[in-house]
C-alpha cells in the first residue's frame, strides 16, 4: 500500500507541488486543503489521484494521511508543523521553519519525540551551485573553509501580488515579513555546502522609507521596519559569512560565493559561475620548509574555469548514461527544468517530463520526502539542519534590531547516533 499525502494550502507555491506528489509512484492518494476551500477543489479537478478536499489543516489532521505537506503562509508553519506531528504525520514545511527559538525549540523536540519524518522544502540545497560546491568540498577540493556569501534578492515590488493574494486588505501587514526571518535559501549557500553552523551573529537593517508604508513598524505585524538586512556571522569552522536578505533592491536575485583555502566558487554576476583553483598548491604545501618565501611562489600559479553553463536549466536528455534503472522506454526524453549538475537518475521515471522549478528543485524535494518515510533515512533538510539554516537569521534580526550587537546563535543539535542519511554528504558537523 502507498503513501497518502495531505497538502495543506493550495496557493500560488503549493499548486506546484500536487502533479508531483500526485506522480510519485510510492504515492497512491493525495488529499488537498485550503481555508479558501476553492482553491482545492479547483487543482483537485485536474489529477485523477487526488481523492478528498477539506477546509482545514485540522480536517486534515483528523483525515488518515500518512503525511502533511505545508504550503501555507511563512509565519504559521512551525505550530502547524507541530500540530500534524502530534497527530501521527510526517511532515514536509516550505520555508521557513520557524520565526522563533522557542518555535524552532519545540520543533526540534516534537521531531525527536514522535521519531516521524521532518522536512525542511529548502529549494537552494538542489541549486547547481550548492550542489557542485557540496560534492568539490566533501572531495577536498577547497582545503579549510574561509568565507562564504548567500544573498537572497527580492525586490518588494514581485511581493505586492503574492502578499494580496491571501492577505486580504490587511496585506500590509504582513508583506513587512522581517527579510531575516526568510534566511533559509542564503545560509543554505554557504551550510549547503560546508554542514557547520553558524554561531555569532551582528547584522545591520536598512530603515524603510518608500511611500508604499509596508515597513511602517506601526502597521508591521512584527513591528518591523527593515527591507534589507545584512549579517556578518562567525562560523563553528573558524570561518566566517556574509548573509543578504534584501527586499528593497535593484539587484536580483540568489548568489553564492563559498572561499576555501585551495579553491573558490565564485558566482558575482546573474549567470556567470566561475572555479578557481590555486594549481600546485598540494605539492607547494606538502612540506613547508620547501616554499619559496621570496614573495613569487612560482609553483603556485591560479587557474580558473567558467562554469556558467551549469546555471542553464535545458533539461536531461535520458542516455544510457544517466538513466540509472530508468526503463529502455526513457531513453531519448527529458527530464525537465535541471541542469547537467543534477543526478537526476534518482528520480522517478514518472516524473520524466513533468514540470520542474527554482532551479531543479521541485523534483528532489517531493523524491527526498517520500524516500525518506519510505526508507527510514533521514532527508538532507532534517530537523536538525533546518534549525541551522534557520537559527542564525532569527538571531540576525534580534541583532539589527539591537543595533547590531553581536549575538550568539544556539545550536539545535545533530540526529540522534545511528540515523541513516538519504544524502552521505549531508552528515552535520559539529
Ligand atoms: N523557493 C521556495 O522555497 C519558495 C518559493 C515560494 C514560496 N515559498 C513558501 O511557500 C509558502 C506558500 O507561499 P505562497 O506564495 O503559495 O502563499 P499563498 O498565500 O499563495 O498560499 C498559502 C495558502 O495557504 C492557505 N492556508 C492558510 N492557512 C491555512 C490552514 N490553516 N489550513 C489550510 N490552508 C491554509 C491560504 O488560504 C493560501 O491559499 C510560503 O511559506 C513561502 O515562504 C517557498
Amino acid at each position: 500500500m502507498g503513501l497518502t499525502i495531505g497538502i495543506s494550502g493550495i496557493g500560488q507555491f503549493g499548486r506546484h507541488f500536487v502533479e508531483l506528489f500526485a506522480a510519485h509512484p510510492l504515492v497512491d492518494r493525495v488529499y488537498l486543503a485550503d481555508v479558501i476551500v476553492d482553491r482545492a477543489r479547483k487543482e483537485a479537478a485536474n489529477h485523477a489521484k487526488v481523492s478528498e478536499v477539506y477546509g482545514s489543516l485540522d480536517e486534515l489532521c483528523r483525515s488518515d494521511c500518512d503525511a502533511i505537506a505545508l504550503f501555507t503562509q511563512r509565519w504559521t508553519h512551525a505550530d502547524q508543523a507541530v500540530q500534524a506531528l502530534r497527530a501521527g504525520k510526517h511532515v514536509y514545511s516550505a520555508v521557513p521553519a520557524a520565526v522563533t527559538l522557542d518555535e524552532l525549540d519545540l520543533l526540534v523536540r516534537t521531531v525527536t519525540e514522535t521519531g516521524l519524518t521532518y522536512m525542511l522544502g529548502e529549494t537552494s540545497y538542489y541549486r547547481p551551485q550548492t550542489t557542485y560546491c557540496r560534492r568539490r568540498f566533501a572531495a577536498g577540493d577547497f582545503g579549510r573553509f574561509v568565507y562564504g556569501e548567500g544573498q537572497y534578492h527580492h525586490d518588494m515590488a514581485h511581493f505586492y501580488t503574492p502578499y494580496k493574494f491571501s492577505g486580504g486588505d490587511e496585506w500590509k501587514r504582513t508583506a513587512s515579513f522581517p527579510p531575516m526571518l526568510y534566511p533559509t535559501h542564503s545560509v543554505c549557500h554557504v551550510l549547503g555546502v560546508t554542514f557547520s553552523r553558524m554561531t555569532h551573529v551582528s547584522c545591520f537593517g536598512f530603515v524603510d522609507d518608500h511611500v508604499d508604508g509596508i515597513f511602517d513598524e506601526h502597521l508591521s505585524l512584527w513591528g518591523n521596519r527593515f527591507s534589507n538586512q545584512t549579517a556578518l556571522f562567525r562560523t563553528a569552522d573558524g570561518g566566517s559569512a556574509r548573509i543578504n536578505e534584501f527586499r528593497r533592491v535593484g539587484a536580483g536575485e540568489s548568489r553564492q560565493t563559498t572561499i576555501g583555502t585551495k579553491a573558490a566558487f565564485e558566482e558575482q554576476a546573474p549567470g556567470s559561475a566561475v572555479w578557481s583553483w590555486l594549481e600546485g598548491y598540494d605539492a607547494a604545501y606538502a612540506d613547508a620548509s620547501a616554499i619559496d618565501w621570496d614573495g613569487t611562489r612560482k609553483s603556485v600559479t591560479r587557474q580558473s574555469q567558467d562554469l556558467s553553463n551549469m546555471l542553464v536549466y535545458d533539461g536531461q536528455v535520458i542516455t544510457d548514461k544517466n538513466r540509472g534503472t530508468l526503463p529502455d522506454e526513457l531513453v531519448g526524453r527529458t527530464h525537465l527544468g535541471v541542469s547537467w549538475v543534477h543526478d537526476v537518475a534518482r528520480l522517478p521515471g514518472e516524473f520524466v517530463g513533468l514540470a520542474n522549478g527554482h532551479c531543479g528543485s521541485h523534483q528532489f524535494l517531493v523524491q527526498d520526502f517520500v524516500e525518506a518515510i519510505t526508507t527510514d533515512r533521514l532527508p538532507p533538510n532534517n530537523v536538525w539542519f533546518a534549525a541551522r539554516l534557520n537559527a542564525p537569521g532569527i538571531v540576525a534580526h534580534e541583532s539589527s534590531r539591537r543595533g547590531a550587537e553581536l549575538l550568539p546563535i544556539p545550536d539545535f543539535g545533530t540526529p540522534p547516533p545511528g540515523a541513516k542519511l538519504i544524502d552521505p554528504l549531508s552528515s552535520l558537523r559539529s
